[in-house]
């Protein structure tokens, strides 16, 4: 089966890496290039506060899929999942930020009358603080120290992926199909978690013996 990390050499996989965290960050750039020089259609800030809260979605949805990639098709990419996970954070961090900045002008005591009165924005907002711990503890140093604990800790991943999809649906006056979409990709991932253990057990017994490496588990 194709595995991802075993096809490259040692030092092309680190260069990997930091290669996706480079094109991660072109939709960004490239948004805020077009809103800069007037080119985003309609009202820009939407248009630019849009892009990114999307991106994050779609950047949590990667990183969710990790793990059935390589439960269902034998697809490796665990090496990149740390980098998913924090295009994501960073994402919702510019597209709170977009909207503290262009949408609010800074005025904070608006701000925190909109987190207070709007439901959707009440449940983006604790999705992007259930990030900061999962961003702050995604090193190995943490790791190490947190110990079990950390597994622990990061499966508020769950709850802000679920956080993230129904702020979407929120945010929308009708839920159409591109919201039923990502709905559905955040549903079935959430849904592969609880089905993960008898998945692995016959995936175990279904190898008759033959040995199962930790890799594949
Ligand atoms: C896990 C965290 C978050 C995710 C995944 C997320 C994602 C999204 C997405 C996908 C949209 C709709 C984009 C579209 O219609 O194309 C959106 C809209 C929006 N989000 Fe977030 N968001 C998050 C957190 C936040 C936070 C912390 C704030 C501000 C406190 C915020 C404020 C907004 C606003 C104001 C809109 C636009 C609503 C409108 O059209 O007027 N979001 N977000």
């Amino acid at each position: 089966m194709a595995q991802l990390q075993a096809a490259l050499p040692q030092r092309l996989r680190r260069v990997s890496v930091w290669a996706l965290y480079a094109v991660g960050l072109i939709p960004a750039t490239w948004g805020f290039w077009l809103g800069a020089t007037g080119r985003l259609p309609g009202n820009p800030v939407k248009e630019f506060e849009h892009l990114l809260g999307l991106w994050a979605l779609r950047f949590l949805i990667a990183t969710l899929a990790i793990t059935p990639l390589r439960d269902l098709f034998g697809i490796n990419a665990l090496r990149y999942r740390r980098a998913l996970g924090l295009l994501a954070f960073w994402y919702v961090l510019m597209h709170f930020t977009a909207y503290m900045v262009l949408d609010q002008y800074l005025n904070f005591a608006a701000i925190l009358e909109d987190i207070a009165r709007r439901p959707f924005i009440t449940i983006g907002m604790a999705g992007l603080a259930m990030l900061i711990p999962l961003a702050l503890t995604s090193n190995r140093w943490s790791i190490r120290k947190l110990g079990r604990r950390w597994g622990k800790l990061h499966r508020l991943v769950y709850v802000i992926a679920a956080a993230g999809a129904l702020h979407y649906a929120m945010s929308v006056k009708v839920v159409g199909a591109q919201q039923w979409f990502y709905i559905a990709c955040i549903a079935l991932l959430l849904a592969w978690r609880p089905l993960r253990p008898l998945f692995m057990r016959r995936k175990r017994a279904g190898a008759g013996g033959q040995r199962v490496t930790p890799d594949q588990i």
